[in-house]
């Protein structure tokens, strides 16, 4: 479908799109669920007519204000309708593109690495030495968080399914759980700072495993409620961490310059590379929303989730694409293919 070019304003950057990344958030944002997600995103519909934020691309144009950037720079980071030909960003949410990855490559990097350097960084406070167990370590954000804790210096524990499991060895965890046979809860071992991702453990649970002063971040786990979704949890989380000796925290990932410039070095350092699940012309733009969103329907009847890493686009074709203007229903269970 043909739709206008975005509009840039003083502040912003237009980007030729050569590669958008697609994860969990689209999903949220497309369905707006949970509900608390319409506050920011539209109450019947969806504000924004065009999916995805992830994105990488050559700068076609940039407004009055921007300084950073000039036309036929190669930038990645966070902009709004990246699932077309051109989207907009500002200038304080793209980074030079890293040269030893490509746009695919890169395109998959902004928010899902964010999230977890920002996690284990100022959340989690890791310290080298720390052992640190990754829930959901085969996901977007996991594959990063894993990365990330071992530069950090920290002994890494990933929890992931039995498909993953040398995904997840083969990008630097110490050791692995397989949650689908083990409980990392079972009193064996006991961690100084868990990052939960996803599988919305009851808090309980997720204590059990930690040392008597150490650290929970929640950051994802789809489920909960129709109304706050995973943020239940993390609320109950902060509301009973004074009253605890461990410290329980939630983190939200804020998309701060400092931290996509980070990134970008510490790919170029070669720190953390991501891990690609699957990629789709940009013509097929649904195919990949439906993709996410079945591996979001197999996780919760508890099947093994489809491949690693996200659901990414590139664009060859050039094509643009408009989703439904309403928000759809939201995914139910049963619908999730295995590959
Ligand atoms: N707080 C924030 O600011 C922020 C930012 C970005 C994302 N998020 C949230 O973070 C979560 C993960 O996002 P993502 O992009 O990493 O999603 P993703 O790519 O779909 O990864 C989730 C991973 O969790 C694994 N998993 C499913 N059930 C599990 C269980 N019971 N135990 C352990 N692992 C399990 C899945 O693989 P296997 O089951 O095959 O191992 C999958 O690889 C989402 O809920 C997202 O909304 C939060």
């Amino acid at each position: 479908m043909d739709i206008d070019r975005p509009v840039t304003g003083d502040d912003d950057v237009l980007v030729h799109v050569h590669a958008a990344g697609l994860d969990q958030g689209a999903i949220h944002l497309m369905t707006g669920m949970p509900y608390l997600m319409r506050l920011g995103s539209g109450f019947r519909a969806p504000k924004r007519r065009v999916r995805g934020r992830e994105l990488a691309g050559r700068v076609e144009a940039v407004g009055k204000n921007v300084t950073r950037f000039k036309p036929g720079d190669e930038v990645f980071g966070i902009g709004e309708g990246s699932c077309a030909e051109y989207a907009c960003a500002r200038q304080s949410k793209l980074a030079p593109k890293p040269a030893s990855l490509t746009f695919e490559q890169t395109a998959a990097v902004a928010v899902s690495a964010l999230t977890a350097l920002q996690a284990l960084r100022d959340a989690g406070k890791v310290r080298a030495g720390q052992k640190v167990l990754i829930i959901g370590a085969g996901g977007g954000v996991g594959t990063f968080a894993v990365q990330l804790a071992k530069a950090f210096g920290a002994d890494v524990t990933g929890v992931c399914s039995t498909t993953k499991t040398d995904l997840v060895r083969s990008i630097g965890a110490d050791d692995v759980i397989d949650y689908t046979s083990e409980d990392f809860a079972d009193g064996k071992h006991r961690y100084d700072l868990i990052l939960d991702i996803a599988g919305n453990r009851s808090l309980s649970h997720l204590r059990r495993a930690l040392t008597p002063r150490g650290t929970l971040v929640l950051c994802g786990g789809e489920g909960g409620g129709r109304w706050l979704g995973g943020m239940d949890r993390s609320l109950r989380a902060i509301m009973l961490s004074p009253l605890v000796s461990q410290h329980l925290r939630m983190l939200l990932a804020n998309e701060r310059e400092q931290d996509i410039q980070h990134l970008s070095e510490l790919i170029e350092t070669g720190k953390i590379t991501p891990v690609i699940d699957r990629t789709y012309p940009l013509s097929e733009t649904s195919a990949a929303m439906r993709h996410l969103a079945d591996g979001h329907a197999s996780r919760e009847g508890g099947h093994r989730c489809l491949g690693a890493g996200r659901a990414h686009f590139s664009c060859p074709q050039r094509r643009l694409c408009l989703p439904p203007p309403r928000h759809p229903r939201p995914v139910t269970r049963g619908s999730a293919q295995q590959t």
